[in-house]
């Protein structure tokens, strides 16, 4: 094969530093099994098409058998001189069966097998990615069951708002872990579709059937365009896309975990195997996992930026920068797969603190809208009410105390409306019990959350 020169038409070897440059097999090794798969499926057809013998197709099955087999084991010897995985198998398999194997790359050409093998492997992967997701979603879901009345103070800016559910709070990201399930199932339709046959740029001249070809891979249809079809990478940028979501959302996740951590808040606290100590400082306990999750988030939608810059400036068909599209496509899938997995384990360490998380809400006057809706019952238009209770928690900061503390002659002082009942609309639970419609806080609607998305994600 190559170790020397590409062929005859090359009057010199390449050096050692061009060698390593332009080959790509020490990581696109993990391609291996789906490019047997598309070489089997090739031959097949070949076969099926006469474009090839019976006996060509049965030794060409049989020295991908071995191959399998050595490379499954650790036993195959993969050679930086032959580039990359395409060229390694398919120069083993001529060691292994001689003719036959060089026959293989009848009516192909790397350009439309690469583009194929990577197709596969990401469906696969993303078929992982899925599972993990309704598992984070499972364990989001457990714990938001545990938790449904346990009161949080809501926030916006960071600034106490409003009493909600700790279980209502979860579901939020169940929600988005939701949407994203749905988004890598809806790329996955565009992964699976059948580059092979496209050959190097404009077809072939061999009667391939390209449809039978992207059955027997399971494959949703052929890429229409064989120019199209070896130069395309959309596929990639959309699961890159599609990742780089989950993993703001885990980041969001992350942030919040990582403040209800500190002794500020005292919210949760997170199992001791996801946190670290200090070599200097013996009291620490630090949130590792979460800040590195959020760390790789950066991570994640960087190899977005790079796999978009890849192709912005690339002319029709194949180049070899495409090459470059796949250590951020592995990085992308490696993150994400171990981001999920030890999310999922994680929700399942975390020991909430219902004390600390109330007395947050108490303390930041999360129910001063309840007694402006308590007015408005009483006959107020919402803009008098809303200055009336800003008059009340003046008070209430000027006493230190929360609204409900407020004896009931203080509080009618702000308007003669008020009377004994105000009480049940200032307390936590009176708050959240009171947010009733569909999707709200309430812990009537989480429990109807909860029992939909049981339903959703059994099975
Ligand atoms: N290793 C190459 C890649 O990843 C395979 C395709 C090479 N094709 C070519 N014409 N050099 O893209």
């Amino acid at each position: 094969q190559k170790s020397e020169a590409w062929s005859a038409l090359f009057s010199e070897p390449m050096s050692d530093l061009v060698k390593r440059y332009t080959a790509s097999v020490f990581f696109d090794k993990r391609l291996w099994q789906a490019d047997i798969a598309g070489s089997l499926a090739h031959a097949a057809m070949l076969a099926k098409q006469g474009v090839i013998s019976a006996t060509d197709l049965a030794d060409i099955r049989r020295g991908m058998e071995q191959i399998r087999n050595e490379i499954a084991s650790g036993a195959f010897e993969w050679k930086l001189d032959l580039e990359d995985v395409h060229l390694n198998i398919e120069a083993r398999l001529t060691q292994l069966v001689g003719d036959a194997g060089k026959r293989l790359h009848t009516g192909r050409s790397r350009n439309d097998q690469v583009a194929t093998d990577v197709r596969l492997w990401l469906r696969g992967e993303i078929d992982l990615i899925a599972d993990l997701l309704v598992g984070l979603q499972k364990a989001l879901v457990g714990i938001a069951e545990k938790n449904v009345d346990v009161v949080l103070p809501g926030f916006t800016h960071l600034q106490v708002a409003q009493p909600v559910s700790f279980g209502h709070h979860m579901l939020a990201y169940v929600e988005m872990f939701a949407r994203d399930h749905e988004r890598m199932l809806d790329v996955r339709r565009r992964v699976n579709r059948l580059p092979l046959g496209a050959a190097a740029l404009a077809g072939t001249t061999y009667p391939l059937d390209r449809e039978s070809v992207a059955r027997e891979l399971g494959m949703e249809g052929v890429c229409q365009n064989s120019l199209d079809a070896v130069s395309d990478r959309d596929f990639a940028i959309e699961f890159a896309a599609a990742a780089s979501l989950v993993m703001v959302h885990v980041s969001r996740f992350s942030e919040e975990l990582i403040l209800w951590m500190s002794q500020n808040f005292g919210f949760i606290r997170i199992a001791d195997r996801f946190t670290t100590g200090s070599s200097i400082m013996p009291q620490k306990k630090n949130p590792d996992v979460p800040e590195l999750a959020r760390g790789k988030t950066g991570r994640v939608v960087g190899h977005l930026m790079g796999l978009i810059t890849l192709m912005k400036g690339q002319p029709l068909a194949y180049n070899k920068d495409n090459q470059e599209d796949k250590e951020p496509l592995f990085d992308t899938v490696d993150t994400l797969k171990d981001t999920l997995r030890i999310f999922a384990e994680m929700i399942d360490g975390i020991t909430v603190q219902p004390q600390a998380m109330e007395q947050a809400a108490l303390k930041g006057y999360a129910t001063a809208t309840d007694l402006a809706d308590y007015l408005v019952k009483k006959g107020l238009p919402f803009r008098d009410a809303h200055e009336t209770v800003a008059h009340a928690v003046k008070a209430a900061l000027s006493h230190n105390c929360d609204l409900s503390e407020l004896p009931l002659a203080v509080l009618q002082q702000f308007h003669p409306a008020i009377g004994k009942d105000v009480y049940d609309a200032l307390s936590l639970r009176g708050s959240l019990n009171a947010r009733n419609t569909l999707g709200g806080t309430a812990p009537a609607q989480v429990r109807a959350q909860i029992a939909r998305h049981k339903q959703r994600l059994a099975g």
